[in-house]
């Protein structure tokens, strides 16, 4: 069965509409990017489109790569003073002589939309759960839409991101699944995906899972992008893949608009929490 992540964020964009449209002022949502990377331009194109949708506003900060640290810091510093904005997403990757740490650490945690920053990763870590990164919860969501249960399941993900892989396996943690994260330097990485029930790539390697490294009747979920020239590719070779999982996602049309819709979520959630749900 083929999961459509498409039609299920299209349902939580219809419930956030509704909560949205009884909303005084509506969320706004910054969007901080540097550089012109491409990848960038077309996720931060799909973010504002799903913004309209909902009818949350969208700012969109766009600085040349040569913006220096204190600059752009002064920048997210406005952001969280400005009593108009709600959340604050900071795309990444950004250039090399940025620190990303550092940089992402300048977001109030209270508008960080992307989860990312070190409290709010903490408090993802002790199952405080506020704000969390977009991808893992679109990805616990699409199971659950599904009825596909967690509980003693052994999860094997591949990929080893602060954005997706380490969060995921929390959230993943927390719904008393069996996790295993492999990465690049694993050692026959086909043991371990042989083994998942549930089996989720995250690294952007065109066709890295084959139809011999998936058990029988698994659940595989593709999160990883690659492009050549204009074509986008998962992680999964979905064309045989599909042949042995009982579920799997498409690329595109899986993954990626959950993570448009939860991050839509994470805003209007950031707004009812700073507001005290009075709007
Ligand atoms: N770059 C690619 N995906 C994402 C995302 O979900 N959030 C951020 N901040 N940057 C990204």
């Amino acid at each position: 069965m083929i999961i459509d992540g498409k039609k299920v964020a299209n349902k939580i964009k219809e419930d956030l509409k509704k909560e949205v449209s009884m909303m005084q002022i509506p969320p706004t949502l910054a969007v901080v990017q540097v550089g012109d990377d491409p990848a960038s331009n077309s996720y931060i194109k799909a973010k504002e489109k799903g913004c309209s949708e909902v009818g949350i506003n969208f700012k969109h900060l766009k600085f040349k790569d040569d913006i220096n640290e204190d600059e752009l810091i002064l920048e997210i510093v406005k952001l969280n003073n400005d009593k108009l904005v709600d959340g604050i997403l900071v795309q990444l990757p950004l250039p090399n002589n940025l620190d990303e740490n550092k940089v992402l650490n300048t977001i109030n945690k209270d508008k960080d939309v992307d989860g990312l920053t070190t409290i709010n990763a903490g408090c993802l870590f002790q199952n405080n759960i506020t704000l969390a990164p977009c991808t893992p919860l679109g990805i616990i969501k699409l199971l659950e839409e599904y009825n596909i249960s967690l509980e003693g399941k052994h999860v094997v993900i591949v990929g080893r991101s602060n954005l997706v892989s380490k969060p995921l396996a929390m959230l993943l943690l927390e719904k008393n699944a069996t996790v295993t994260i492999c990465h690049s330097k694993s050692i026959n990485l086909e043991k371990y995906t042989k083994e998942a029930d549930i089996l989720i790539s995250s690294v952007g390697k065109k066709h890295l899972i084959r139809q011999d490294m998936v058990k029988d009747n698994a659940v595989v979920i593709d999160v990883g992008i690659s492009r050549d020239n204009t074509k986008l590719y998962g992680d999964v070779d979905f064309d045989n893949v599909i042949k042995k999982a009982s579920y799997i996602t498409p690329t595109p049309g899986g993954v990626g608009p959950m993570t448009v819709a939860m991050l839509l979520s994470n805003v209007v959630k950031a707004k009812r929490r700073l507001c005290n749900d009075k709007y």
